[in-house]
């Protein structure tokens, strides 16, 4: 096992511990319920990311150099973006959104919505790059899908927004192409999803930065954070 692993197997084996001694309390003791309940879901994603860093479910694990999991806020974060996969530069730097349509998607987020990426979650539906970019395989999505559920689960969203046609499908099962379905406000496991363009749809589409960014004004209204 690498250290980074090591490392992080230590920090999930302690968070168990935390969970086991904060069980230990009385339930009549409120506030710490919480910080059982967060603990129970930091310790969930770093054990799927463990599993996802070793997976070789689907033949992308033949031809990565990283397995791409997932940055950012990991607790109950405004929003969760969920893109389609790796390209070059994220199988390179082993982080998501890190090339030419990351860096439209780090502008929305900072100069438009005045967050951080560190702010947000970014993930992706599969973990490592499709080769040519290509758009991943349906067996493909589905051996990774679970890790993108449980991540979401463990990472508590208030919003997911799905960045174009093949995550939204992925998460929803929709079949429609996103120029129809972007802009409407759906639902996936009780959290409120917004579907969009992908960025990099953008930056050969320069007609779809308008309603791209329309729909992120969207989330922010619906956060109550539009004037942020
Ligand atoms: N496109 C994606 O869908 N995800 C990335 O991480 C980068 C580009």
């Amino acid at each position: 096992m690498s250290q980074a692993l090591n490392e992080r197997a230590e920090i999930a084996r302690q968070l168990r511990l935390h969970i086991q001694s904060a069980d230990a309390i009385p339930v009549s003791n409120p506030p710490l319920q919480p910080v059982a309940a967060r603990a129970e879901e930091e310790s969930d994603l770093l054990s799927v990311e463990q599993d996802a860093l070793s997976c070789t479910k689907c033949r992308l694990h033949e031809t990565r150099s990283s397995v791409v999991f997932g940055v950012g806020c990991s607790d109950r974060p405004p929003i969760a973006f969920v893109g389609e996969g790796p390209g070059a530069e994220e199988d390179r730097q082993g982080e998501p959104f890190v090339g030419r349509a990351g860096a439209l998607l780090t502008a929305a987020i900072t100069k438009g919505l005045n967050l951080k990426r560190e702010d947000v979650y970014i993930c992706n539906v599969v973990k490592c790059r499709p080769p040519e970019n290509r758009t991943p395989l349906p067996d493909e999505v589905a051996s990774c899908l679970p890790y993108l559920q449980a991540q979401l689960r463990a990472v508590q969203p208030r919003v997911i927004v799905t960045l174009g046609a093949p995550a939204q499908k992925a998460l929803t099962g929709e079949q429609g192409g996103i120029t129809k379905i972007r802009g409407v406000w759906q639902e996936w496991e009780g959290f409120p999803l917004m579907p969009t363009f992908h960025p990099a749809y953008i930056l050969r589409n320069a007609s779809a930065k308008r309603p791209f960014w329309d729909d992120l004004q969207e989330v922010m209204r619906h956060l109550g954070m539009e004037n942020k």
